[in-house]
Formats: C-alpha cells, structure tokens, sequence
C-alpha cells in the first residue's frame, strides 16, 4: 500500500550529511514532520554540517537531536511511523587502519542499536537504508545487478554490507518492509569535501592542483543528489515487501572525462597530479538499475552536465557567502 507523507512522522538519521539534509527538505515539502538525528561527527568540518542543517532547521516541523546513534536513548526521541537511516562513517579509502573501529560503530552497531529500538517502537510502516554500490567490490561484469554475490574489496563496503544484512535481519523478524538502496557516487549541492568532484571543483576555485588517485581510466557511474532523494520517496509509495535496490545515474564516466567536464563547467584549468589507485577503490561502477525502474518507478532525471553545473553554481554561492574567497 503507497504511504501518505502528509502528516507522516519521519526520522531522518545523518540529517545533517550531504543525502541526509536534502532527504529532510524534500519530505517537509511534502508535508511530512522530521525528526533529524546527527551526531556531527567530525569526519568533515561538523561546520559544514550546520550548515547543511540551515535548509530545514526553523521549520515548524522540523526537531532536531545532536545525538550520537550509538548513545542516545532512543525512549527520548519521539515515536516515528518510518526511518531513513542515512547516519554513517562515509569514505572508503579512512576505513582501513586504526580508524576502522569507528566504521564498525558507527556502520554496524549504530544500525544495530537502531533497529533494537525499532523493535521496540513496534509498528514502523517502512525502513530504508542507505546502502552503498561498494558492497559489490570489484565484479567480472557489468552493469552492477543486485543479484550479483557482494564482494566488498574495502573495510567500509564489509560494513555496509553488513549493516544491510542486519536491516533484513531485524526486518523479517519484525516483518517490516524495508529498502536497502545501494547508492552509486552521489554529487550535487553539499557534497561530501572527501569526494572527488567537490575535491576537483574547490581545486579549481582556488587554483590549486588536484590529485586524482590512479591512472584516469577507471569509472564512476555519477547519481545526481535530488536523484538519490526521489528513490527514497518512492519506497514509501511502493506497495512492495522491499529489498535491495541499486540507485545509479546509469551512465559510465571515466575520472580523465570527468575532469575534462569540471573545467568546462568551471572555465578553469586544473592541474591534475596522478597518484596511485588508493587501496579499497574498485576500477568501474555502473549500476542495473531495471530493478529499481521495474518495482519503484525509479528513473534519473539528471545528467552529469547539468548536474555539475548545479554543483558548481552552489560551491560559488558558498563560497561567496562565507566570504572565503
Ligand atoms: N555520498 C555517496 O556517494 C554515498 C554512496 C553510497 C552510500 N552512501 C551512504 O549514504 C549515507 C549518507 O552519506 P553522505 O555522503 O551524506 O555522508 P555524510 O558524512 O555527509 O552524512 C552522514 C552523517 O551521519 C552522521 N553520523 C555518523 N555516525 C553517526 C552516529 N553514530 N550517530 C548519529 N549520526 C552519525 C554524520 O555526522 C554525518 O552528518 C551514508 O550511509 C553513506 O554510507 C553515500
């Protein structure tokens, strides 16, 4: 049965992240009451993520919680009828070493932590879980399909394989419908500082060199944010038990071509200084996203050109706002 979002309580964890803030705004245009949780971790300047908070924080709907997913006490939070859960350690190439004890908390345990209490508030109409195209790993073929055997060639994909894993865990016991979305490189406004294009467009604001991690042939299949945050409305108007879905823009871009549009959209030159494939980055992504068409009506709108343009328009305006160049 398709879900009303008018009137609908919603949590949205990792609100104030690059996909979390735009999720938050999308579902209060539509009427829905937020409740944002976000620890502001220090993965990124937290000030970045206040600001991201700024689109949605004032309205009547909207409650914000600076608590940590693995401490709060979730009795505290009002009850939600559905959850997006959004929060994690992002970034592939932090997640080996020492650091990888904050993927498995905040990945695994957090997601644990939540569905406990998701068993407990129990009657959740829909569970979606941004999962991630990294839990494929390096595959023979392509286009990616979510019937392929997961083979995450990173510490950050086994986490968020296994948080999925978990999710479906909990799911079937609770006998929740639940969506593990498997995102494929999401870029737009507010994008992530660690992630190549918002790396190679403030490079070229500021006329600095850029490093490009391999040799430029290896690919990306780019999905447009406002992309990523209409697949997740459409699990709520899914009829469907759930499952796992790939949500990708569907084209093939190679990093050199990549760069040769930055500086087009940009008009500026950029200096590009080759370094090695980082370890845990896979050669080519490109999602099947036919399931996703066929099941929840998902169709990427964006291109890659506009897409970039509505990137590089919004770093300018940042930038300019906060006066830092
Ligand atoms: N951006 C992408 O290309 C991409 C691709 C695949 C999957 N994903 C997934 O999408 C989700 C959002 O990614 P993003 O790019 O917006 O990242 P982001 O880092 O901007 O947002 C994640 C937010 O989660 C918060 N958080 C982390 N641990 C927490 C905890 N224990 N309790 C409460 N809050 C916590 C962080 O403070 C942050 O604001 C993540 O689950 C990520 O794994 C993103």
């Amino acid at each position: 049965m398709a879900l009303e979002f008018s009137g609908k309580r919603i949590l949205v964890t990792g609100v104030a992240g690059f996909i979390g803030s735009h999720l938050a705004r999308a579902l209060l245009d539509r009427g829905s009451e937020v409740i944002g949780v976000d620890a502001l971790t220090d993965y990124y300047d937290p000030a970045r993520k206040r600001r991201n908070l700024e689109s949605v924080l004032g309205e009547k709907t909207f409650r914000f919680f600076e608590e940590d997913l693995n401490r709060v006490e979730f009795s505290r939070l009002p009850v939600p009828d559905i959850v997006f859960h959004e929060a994690a350690q992002a970034g592939i190439r932090a997640s080996w070493g020492g650091s990888f004890q904050r993927y498995v908390e905040d990945n695994i345990l957090a997601t644990q932590r939540l569905l406990e209490a998701v068993g407990r508030w129990g009657r959740i109409e829909r569970f979606v879980f941004a999962s991630s195209s990294s839990v494929y790993g390096d595959q023979n073929r392509l286009p990616l399909s979510e019937d392929m055997v997961p083979n995450p060639i990173s510490p950050y994909g086994v986490t968020k394989l296994a948080a999925e894993r978990l999710v479906f865990s909990y799911a079937r016991r609770l006998e929740m419908p639940a969506f593990a979305l498997r995102y494929f490189t999401v870029y737009g406004p507010r994008q992530r500082p660690d992630m190549a294009i918002e790396r190679f467009f403030e490079a070229a604001l500021r006329g600095e060199a850029v490093e490009l991690y391999g040799d430029g042939s290896q690919s990306r299949d780019f999905t447009f944010v406002d992309d990523v945050v209409e697949a997740n409305l459409l699990c709520l108007e899914s009829g469907g038990p759930g499952g796992v879905y790939n949500i990708g823009g569907g084209v093939v871009t190679t990093m050199t071509d990549l760069i040769k549009e930055i500086r087009r959209v940009s008009e500026r030159k950029i200096e590009v200084r080759k370094r090695e494939t980082a370890p845990g980055d896979v050669r080519h992504t490109l999602a099947d996203t036919s399931r996703a068409r066929e099941d929840l009506g998902f169709a990427p709108k964006t291109t890659l050109k506009e897409g970039l343009r509505r990137q590089w328009d919004w770093i300018r305006e940042d930038v300019a706002e906060r006066g830092l160049l």
